[in-house]
């Protein structure tokens, strides 16, 4: 990366969403390229116990990345999972000397401007044309946007949502690990609590089935929400789930610039006997890997806070 500042490429990247807001991601410089690396260190081993969603995360930020070159002035080339005896090199990054691609750049200065919403959405109905922009920007990346059509479809996955938040709640040690991830603002990661609050929540959370209240809570999400869709790949392997997440992210910014914001649901497929009942739900074949409810955002909210640069970035010895 000789001609380009790569604390500011790194710094967009680490924007990407992530499981937990656990930013499971490395970046190792060298001389003309960035490895993407996979932190497992940071896995969530109850939630996502092959580090399915870790990985969509690294593709998120890998989509990023490569909206930071391009914002940079350059072409990007791109090797996912290069090294066959590393998996936990899931990308090598090259920036070329040629003109960029120019929906990356406007995507770029998007970037800090998305949020998850977990708030109800305005009642503004999502239009035919801008559905089919979401479809095509997850196509670009390999992946598919199904969205779950009719009023009787939509209240049944809003049922799966539910029994997936009670499945989740019932299991102390999804709930355990939950809580270790309840941090306040300032630890630069997590789900993030008013400090007052924390150590409140955090037992809470630790301690007590919740789930009904939950499950209530985001049926109804789910049942209102402007647009229910499930990111859905052929196969469910790495290669898979990093096209999972580049597409995640290539589709929030295209939302974004079109005035959306979007927010997960994705109990259904995070317990594995309620996959297929999804899968046959949105009448997809392959594998959801992601399951989301988008619509119009009634105001803005604060972001959420990254981890400094100095955590995730090494130095490639003699930066070969
Ligand atoms: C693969 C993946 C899975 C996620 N799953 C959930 C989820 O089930 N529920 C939820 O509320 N947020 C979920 N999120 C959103 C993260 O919690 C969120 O990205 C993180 O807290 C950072 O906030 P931000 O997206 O506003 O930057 C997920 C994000 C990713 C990338």
């Amino acid at each position: 990366m000789t001609d380009l500042s790569w604390p500011k490429l790194v710094s967009l990247a680490c924007l990407a969403p992530s499981s937990h807001n656990t930013q499971p991601w490395r970046f190792r410089i060298r001389a003309s390229r960035i490895d993407l690396l996979a932190d497992r260190t940071r896995a969530l081993p109850v939630n996502d116990p092959d580090d399915r969603e870790l990985v969509i995360s690294c593709g998120a930020a890998l989509f990023k990345l490569r909206c930071a070159i391009a914002a940079a002035g350059q072409a990007a080339d791109v090797a996912t999972l290069p090294q066959a005896d590393d998996p936990d090199c899931v990308a090598a990054v090259t920036a070329r000397i040629e003109p960029p691609d120019h929906h990356l750049v406007l995507l770029a200065s998007l970037a800090g401007a998305r949020r998850t919403w977990r708030l109800p959405f305005t009642p503004r109905p999502v239009a035919p044309v801008v559905i089919d922009a979401l479809i095509a920007a997850a196509a670009a990346e390999g992946a598919r946007l199904v969205p779950i059509v009719g009023e009787d479809r939509r209240d049944e996955v809003a049922a799966l949502v539910a029994d997936g938040d009670r499945i989740q709640w019932q299991d102390s040690r999804w709930r355990r690990e939950l809580a270790m991830w309840m941090h306040p603002r300032r630890s630069g990661d997590g789900l993030v609590v008013p400090a007052l609050a924390q150590p409140v929540a955090q037992a809470v959370v630790r301690t007590f089935d919740l789930g009904n209240g939950v499950a209530a809570k985001d049926r109804d999400l789910a049942a209102h929400s402007p647009l229910l869709a499930v990111i859905a790949t052929d196969d469910d392997g790495a290669g898979d789930w990093l096209r999972a997440g580049q597409a995640l992210q290539r589709m929030l910014l295209v939302a974004l610039e079109l005035g959306l914001q979007a927010s997960y649901l994705n109990q259904p497929i995070e317990v594995p006997a309620l996959r297929p009942r999804l899968a046959a739900l949105a009448g997809t074949a392959g594998s959801p890997q992601l399951l989301l409810r988008l619509g119009y955002p009634n105001g803005s909210l604060p972001a959420t806070p990254r981890r400094p640069l100095e955590e995730v970035v090494e130095m490639a010895p003699g930066r070969t």
